[in-house]
């Protein structure tokens, strides 16, 4: 079955951001001239998704009017005949097919899944967590449909992180079946000592429609939450999952100092920014 629908969760509070993010969407805070989500979003466009369905939460609004038509808006840049931004503005509204749902209170990125089950129905979907933010040649979930298509199976992606970080992910063991693919073995939430590997789960995956009964199963695990790593734990015992280690250069934007940095590495690519914020880092005496 073809890859057609992606779920975004974002209700969490977005916490590591405060006060930032107290009136706004941790995934509206920009990167360089676009909030962070939309470069998610244009991901799964570029990997062929038709369908998102956004998990929102309170004072999340904010995202849905992002993906809106605003027609003052193009109005005011007709009359001032601003047209390359109206032509931004207008294909943002245009980017795919939009749903929303929300999630009454934030009892974990499993919960924020489990709730899109009567849109997603019986076929694999797509899971974007919006603040990893992939700078990559082939869109990462691109990539991982390809494995998808080979193994029929949910596929994670995952990437090698030092050994001082693997308390912060979920990680994996696996058996190499290909060059940068693995038969997932084991799952464990942000292991305290032991982590089974250095290949952490970041955030896309690829689930199969299964996960909703594996959800179903889990019960409330770290910080009191239903951990999404809980339930493909469930999922392996009667499904096989793959992981992708995929090809790109990847931003925690969800934390202050990965979001910097992304930032960075996209002004000096962007063309509006790119000779100043060169200058600029030049020239600091650090
Ligand atoms: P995070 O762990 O990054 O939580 O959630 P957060 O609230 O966004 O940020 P911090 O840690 O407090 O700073 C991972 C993803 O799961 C979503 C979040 O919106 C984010 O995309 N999520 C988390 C939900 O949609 N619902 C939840 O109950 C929890």
């Amino acid at each position: 079955m073809r890859i057609r629908k992606a779920v975004f969760p974002a209700a969490g509070f977005g916490t590591r951001f405060l006060p930032a993010t107290k009136a706004i969407p941790k995934e509206m805070l920009p990167l360089v001239d676009k909030p962070l989500i939309q470069y998610a979003v244009e991901e799964a466009k570029a990997s062929g998704l038709e369908e998102i369905i956004i998990v929102t939460g309170m004072g999340k609004t904010a995202i849905e009017d992002h993906f809106d038509t605003s027609f003052e808006l193009e109005i005011l840049l007709k009359e001032r005949k601003k047209g390359d931004i109206l032509k931004k503005i207008e294909e943002v509204s245009e980017l795919v097919h939009f749903a929303y749902t929300r999630q009454k209170k934030p009892l974990g990125l499993g919960h924020a899944i489990g709730i899109t089950r009567n849109l997603i129905n019986s076929e694999p979907f797509a899971v974007f967590l919006g603040d990893d933010i992939i700078d990559s040649r082939v869109p990462v979930m691109k990539q991982m449909i390809g494995v998808y298509n080979k193994y029929k199976a949910s596929v994670l992606a995952v990437q090698r992180v030092p050994r001082s970080q693997t308390h912060m992910y979920g990680m994996i063991s696996g058996k190499k079946v290909a060059p940068g693919v693995y038969r997932v073995t084991g799952l464990v939430e942000k292991p305290k000592s032991n982590p089974p590997s250095n290949l952490a789960i970041i955030g896309r995956y690829i689930l199969a429609p299964e996960i909703f009964q594996a959800l179903d199963a889990t019960r409330p695990g770290k910080g009191g939450e239903i951990q999404l790593t809980d339930a493909l734990q469930i999922l392996l015992k009667t499904r096989e999952i793959y992981a992708c280690e995929f090809e790109g250069e990847r931003y925690d934007a969800g934390d202050k100092v990965g979001f910097l940095k992304a930032n960075i590495a996209f002004a000096l690519k962007h063309a509006e920014t790119r000779v100043e914020i060169r200058k600029f880092l030049k020239g600091l005496k650090l």
